[in-house]
């Protein structure tokens, strides 16, 4: 496969002006594949073309990417070629640990800025990597608005300070980001959720597109390979369905690019992971030509199942509570 030209990758335009490439590198390895191995994915996978990267402090590889960022910057490749985001984790939401987390990451990727970061999740509850769904932090505590605005505030000092470019939001609701809009100095550029054709997210999804903020959608693919312990019996598999399968077949190509070009036709980001070079090229390919019909995508949008994968169990703060309760489903922040 030839390598891509990287101004041939479309954008989308943020409320700032600036432009997101619409396709990143997802660099969450579960529990499959060590840091080492996703950095070459990030050497390969920029040698391609990929030039958006979704990092986190969590995933535990940043300092190997980074070292792979430098080795991209000695062959010439500008920071302003990059874009590269960020988040921060559940155990740093207090204002001084925010500002400190963001610089060990700006250190670990040997960047002297991000592109964007994001608050990972907006529950301050930590938990060790890898523990079991039904794992439970005895000090965890709902949703406090004033807690992340108090979060939020050191996110738009980073801004300030011209460590940031933009900020936004993960795993949020619809309730939770009113209170946010109503307070933000600097308002979100995007929101990253997770999306994928059985779980679509519309009403939240239009409720962003209202609000000048991007979405951003992971695990594109319905995440066929998160660990067994974020699997439930009700779990759908986007790339069997029947409506993916007949529309891979009509355009010769794997599930997965489905997957991807719906998403993109659709106007979300998307950020696949792979660290195998047959996919993340193949991905990178499938978003660049050869759309969904129309039909399609009116076909893809019938299959939405309100299937969410990454329940978020561990940050629930009490007993007797079902992962539900994370997402506000009644149309208002859950009490404590
Ligand atoms: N903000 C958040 O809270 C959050 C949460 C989850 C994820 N994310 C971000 O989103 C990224 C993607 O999410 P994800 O990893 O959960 O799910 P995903 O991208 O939907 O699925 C990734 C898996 O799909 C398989 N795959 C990838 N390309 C393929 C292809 N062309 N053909 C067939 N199979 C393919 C690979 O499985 P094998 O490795 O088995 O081949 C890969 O591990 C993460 O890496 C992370 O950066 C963010």
């Amino acid at each position: 496969m030839e390598n891509i030209d990287p101004a041939l990758v479309p954008t989308k335009k943020l409320y700032t002006g600036a432009e997101m490439p619409t396709i990143g590198l997802g660099t969450f390895a579960s529990d499959n594949y060590n840091p080492e191995q996703v950095s070459n994915a990030v050497r390969g996978a920029a040698a391609f073309g990929y030039r958006h990267f979704d990092c986190a402090a969590v995933y535990a590889n940043e300092h190997k990417i980074g070292e792979v960022f430098q080795e991209l910057f000695s062959k010439g490749i500008r920071r302003e070629e990059l874009w590269i985001t960020s988040k921060l984790w559940n155990d740093m939401h207090k204002y001084d640990d925010a500002i400190k987390s963001c610089k060990q990451t700006l250190v670990d990727l040997q960047v002297d800025y991000l592109d964007l970061y994001l608050i990972h999740w907006p529950f301050p509850n930590f938990h060790a990597p890898g523990c079991d769904v039904n794992a439970r932090n005895p000090d965890a505590i709902p949703y406090i608005h004033a807690n992340y605005m108090e979060t939020w505030k050191a996110l738009e000092h980073l801004v300030d300070e011209g460590l940031v470019r933009h900020i936004g939001t993960s795993n949020m609701s619809i309730p939770k980001m009113e209170l946010l809009l109503r307070d933000a100095r600097i308002k979100p550029a995007v929101n990253e959720m997770e999306i994928h054709p059985h779980f679509q997210q519309p009403e939240f999804f239009q409720y962003l597109v209202d609000h000048d903020i991007q979405p951003i959608g992971f695990s594109p693919l319905g995440s066929p390979s998160r660990p067994e312990r974020d699997k439930t019996a009700d779990d759908t598999v986007d790339m069997e369905d029947p409506v993916i399968l007949k529309a891979a077949k009509n355009h010769g190509v794997h599930p997965s690019a489905i997957c991807l070009k719906w998403a993109v036709q659709r106007g979300q980001v998307t950020i696949p992971f792979s660290i195998k070079e047959r996919q993340y090229k193949s991905n990178m390919l499938a978003i660049l030509d050869d759309p969904l019909t129309d039909d399609e995508m009116e076909e893809i949008s019938k299959i939405d199942k309100n299937c969410r994968l990454i329940k978020g169990q561990v940050f629930l703060w009490k007993a007797n509570q079902s992962w539900e309760d994370l997402w506000d489903l009644n149309g208002e922040v859950t009490p404590a």
